[in-house]
């Protein structure tokens, strides 16, 4: 147990729900490495406005600084001192993201490749955010291993390599940043449609084998030709945008009714804009309904000499009917960066029935791979992890129910109540009860499968009854992470 826990918590309390030091609770003891004078300027600041009670916390008028909040008026909620917070950061996690998490203060603590399970367990014991990209995993075996972990960050687009039922099963929140490189990924479709029109790829290999090819049969400009778009979410209309820059005529294809961007025009059936596309570009999620969306009969409706483009998802578009097209010519070119099964790690692994077809470009998944969208993942998911820490907001979790509060002021003095609970009947009327006496000002509830959360903003409470409330909450039978920001 945490040296500075309450007294005797719940075992399966999380650490991140431990109350500052109070009369009733005094004996907050710091970690070896971590003294009480602050060593950075972050801390410094924070040693400044963060206080040992909670009563000198939520003292009124205290000018305040920190990543969130923006005004003075908003109270920055600190469950802890955060020089506690231990964060370990594998996989050269961006730097955008290390120094956002030391300026909070936090204890960083950074490794620059994967670590197996078995270091893991061991290393994950007194952590209490991991951040990772796709080569961790974080096994069961890892998350029972993990006495006081709250959150995970993974900073990448996937969360597979992360058992996502178990975390939520206890109460650990795992973000990630699906849409920081939706960016990187346009920018390479640009560059595609230009290098298919003009075959491009075809050259550049005949050059590096000193065969000179001038050709100048079957190369188009792109101007004036039409681009169809299936799926218009991030990627899909930010390359509306770029290519009609370009002088093309876009339409789009989506499940949803969507506001088309510029002069796009929305088609209502795939059939239709697979027909009347001169390039045809492919930004769907992975689903059910898109798995081999794109087979002999699709293709065989686009038009002769007319270019496929997948940088989706692999499972999307049925390689060997792809192959065939571009073999018989009735496809001009294709350019793929997602395949139904992809190598595992860097090497000459590859293998697919597309290799050595005509004006074909084949990229080993790097649509999204670019310094800018690390940079932007780096941010956004720290962002979330910081949020998660300091304010309890989930919003973005991928297995946790989203809840947001709008800020406390800091002239209140309130306390947030952050409960992530089993969904089952009569959990609310039991914290009801417990707050009968409270004003709660304001509370949001969710849940997801078989977890909720429910946040609740509790005005003029006393440190001793923070210390009632966390008790009596943390016991209730539901109980699965208990933690009171103040
Ligand atoms: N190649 C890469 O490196 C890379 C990088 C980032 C994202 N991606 C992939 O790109 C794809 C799109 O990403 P996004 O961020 O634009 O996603 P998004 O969720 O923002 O947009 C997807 C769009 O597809 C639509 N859609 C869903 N099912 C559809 C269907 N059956 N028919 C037509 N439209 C449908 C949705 O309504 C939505 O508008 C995803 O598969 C993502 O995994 C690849």
């Amino acid at each position: 147990m945490s040296s500075f826990a309450p007294s005797s918590p719940p075992p399966a309390v999380s650490v991140l729900n431990r109350l500052p030091a109070t009369p009733s609770n005094p004996t907050r003891v710091m970690p070896s490495n971590v003294t009480n004078t602050p060593s950075t300027p972050a801390q410094a600041s924070q040693a400044g406005t963060s206080s040992a009670t909670p009563a000198a916390a939520a003292t009124p008028g205290r000018e305040r600084q920190g990543s969130f909040g923006g005004s003075s008026r908003v109270k920055h909620l600190k469950p802890f001192n955060t020089a506690n917070i231990k964060i370990l950061l594998l996989e050269n996690v961006n730097q955008t993201a290390v120094n956002a998490l030391k300026e909070q203060g936090y204890q960083v603590e950074t490794h620059a490749k994967a670590l197996s399970e078995e270091v893991l367990v061991e290393k994950i014991k007194d952590v209490h955010c991991i951040g990772i990209r796709s080569k961790t995993k974080i096994t069961k075996k890892v998350l029972d291993a993990a006495e006081k972990l709250g959150v995970i960050g993974c900073f990448c687009i996937g969360t597979n390599q992360v058992d996502l039922e178990h975390a939520s099963s206890k109460g650990v929140a795992v973000f990630n940043s699906p849409f920081s490189n939706s960016r990187s990924v346009a920018e390479l479709v640009i560059a595609e449609i230009v290098l298919l029109s003009r075959q491009l790829g075809d050259r550049n290999n005949e050059m590096h084998q000193g065969n000179w090819q001038k050709v100048s049969s079957n190369c188009y400009e792109i101007r004036g030709k039409t681009l169809g778009i299936v799926g218009y979410g991030h990627i899909g209309s930010q390359l509306s945008v770029m290519a009609e820059a370009m002088g093309m005529r876009v339409y789009f294809h989506d499940v949803a009714p969507l506001m088309p961007l510029g002069t796009a025009k929305q088609v209502s059936t795939l059939d239709e804009l697979l027909s009347v596309s001169d390039f045809v570009t492919l930004h769907v999620p992975e689903t059910e309904e898109t798995k081999n969306m794109i087979g002999e009969h699709e293709l065989n409706l686009m038009k002769q000499g007319s270019f496929l483009i997948n940088a989706s998802r692999g499972t999307v578009v049925q390689i060997p009917a792809l192959a065939k097209a571009l073999r018989s010519g009735h496809l001009g070119g294709a350019a793929v960066d997602v395949f139904p099964k992809e190598p595992a790690a860097n090497g000459k692994f590859f293998e697919s029935e597309l290799v050595g077809c005509p004006n074909t470009l084949l990229t080993p998944h790097i649509g999204g791979s670019t310094e800018e969208a690390q940079s932007m993942i780096g941010v956004e998911v720290s962002t979330a992890l910081i949020k998660f820490i300091n304010n309890g907001t989930s919003v973005g979790a991928v297995n946790f129910p989203e809840v947001d509060l709008r800020a406390i002021r800091d002239e209140e003095n309130s306390i947030r109540l952050c409960y992530t609970h089993m969904n089952v009947p009569g959990v609310l009327g039991r914290i009801t009860n417990i707050l009968a006496d409270h004003n709660v000002d304001k509370q949001f509830s969710d849940s997801k499968g078989k977890i909720a959360y429910l946040m609740a903003d509790i005005s003029d409470v006393t440190p001793e009854q923070i210390q009632d409330l966390y008790q009596r909450i943390s016991e209730t039978p539901t109980n699965i992470v208990t933690r009171i920001l103040y």
